[in-house]
């Protein structure tokens, strides 16, 4: 068996960013849209009329204060409020691919690795842009990467469920190097018009190198142990797959998009996750006081500050769990990594911390891991 190590994570963050004030004005003008439109069957009582979002509520309920986007117009626009993304022809890199490529190069060169000795890529999101060929194949050609790639998905805690896969096949030995890559295009799967949840997610891709922990240079994550579980739910739910699509495909159907039952989530997955990490840490020999970080799933503030207080038996201080949601909003898979990535350098040796997501599935993954 091998020792693991990450060794260089990296970061893409598009150029275009949308406020909470920028959001709230294009759905409340899509909300008097709809309402004038509609106004005979609100008046019969047959539809109920949209009512306006508000940003002081956004800020309250989540945490989010803006969000990064690959296409900021077609989202704001009140008659279309989705994305203006072109499909792309097959001999161009998809989208999911080009952005995971920039995220790949960068956990490259933080480690001063060619991609030419990696063994294996994944990438791991929440959804993916086509069936196949898988998006992780053509982001090893794009990237020259060596040995073999594949797709996974297990919703925003895919790149803790990935770091776990790759992980155990370091160990073993069957690879030495390996990039989990978390594109996730959330812009593309979030119903803007909804205002239970229009302001909940952005746009970014992250990557993580992970090597087998010899020769490397300190500085490093070395992969203390990794841990995932499953339990089947319904709160957290997309419908959109191949069956639905061909019989529906003119259909305007809500259930195609993400959807969620907030609170119900809250109420469960918390105590889901608590459990979890104290179990994992207990397993490990960790003790609270050992922990110097938490790198949490970014979906909501009161969420994590309430995983923070269960996991340090008191309220963590802003520096050993940072949040970085009010910048780049819910991420899926992407958020626990990109506070990992912005957040770990000024780690000394011997620092634990442990990166956490959890999601739709429900899904837990975590990750202790130790500065070299
Ligand atoms: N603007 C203004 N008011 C809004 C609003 C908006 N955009 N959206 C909802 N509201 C209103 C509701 O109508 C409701 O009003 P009422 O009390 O008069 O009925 C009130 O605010 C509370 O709504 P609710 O949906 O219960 O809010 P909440 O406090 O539960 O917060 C979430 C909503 C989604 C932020 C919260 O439930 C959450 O974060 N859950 C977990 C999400 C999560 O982790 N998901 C995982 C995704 S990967």
């Amino acid at each position: 068996m091998h020792n693991v190590a990450i060794t260089g994570t990296g970061v893409f963050t598009p150029s275009q960013v949308i406020t909470n004030d920028e959001l709230v004005t294009a759905f409340n003008a899509y909300a008097d849209l709809w309402n004038t439109e509609n106004e005979a069957a609100i008046a019969a009582g047959e539809v109920e009329a949209k009512t306006h979002s508000s940003s002081d509520f956004i800020l309250a309920a989540s945490g989010i204060e803006r969000r990064y986007v690959l296409d900021k117009e077609g989202v704001l626009d009140p008659f279309r409020m989705f994305p203006y993304l072109a499909p792309r022809s097959d001999d161009q890199p998809g989208y999911m691919a080009e952005i995971g490529v920039d995220a790949a190069g960068k956990a490259l060169s933080a480690a001063g690795v060619e991609a030419a000795d990696v063994d294996l890529v994944i990438c791991a999101a929440s959804n993916m842009e086509r069936a196949y060929p898988a998006i992780a194949v053509e982001i090893q050609q794009l990237i020259g990467a060596g040995g073999f790639a594949f797709d996974m998905n297990v919703a925003c805690s895919s790149a803790t469920f990935g770091i776990q896969t790759a992980a155990d096949m370091i160990r073993s030995g069957s690879i030495r190097r390996a990039l989990v890559i978390n594109p996730e295009i959330c812009s593309a799967h979030l119903e803007w018009r909804d205002r239970d949840c229009h302001f909940i997610f952005g746009d970014v891709a992250t990557a993580t190198l992970l090597e087998r922990d010899e020769d490397l240079k300190p500085g490093h994550f070395k992969v203390l142990s990794t841990r995932c579980a499953t339990q089947f739910s319904n709160n957290i739910r997309n419908n959109n797959g191949y069956l639905r699509r061909t019989h529906d495909q003119m259909e305007d159907r809500r259930d195609m998009q993400f959807m969620q039952n907030g609170r119900k989530v809250f109420k469960e997955v918390l105590p889901l996750v608590s459990k979890h990490i104290a179990s994992h840490m207990q397993e490990e020999g960790v003790k609270a006081d050992d922990l110097r970080r938490l790198w949490l799933h970014q979906a909501n503030k009161t969420m994590n500050d309430y995983i923070g207080k269960k996991v340090l038996g008191r309220s963590p201080e802003p520096h050993e769990q940072p949040n970085i949601l009010q910048d780049y909003a819910n991420t899926s898979s992407a958020g626990s990594i990109i506070a990992f990535s912005q957040h770990s350098n000024d780690l000394s040796p011997g620092d634990k911390g442990l990166i956490c997501s959890f999601g739709a599935g429900y899904s837990v993954g975590s990750v202790i891991v130790d500065r070299a």
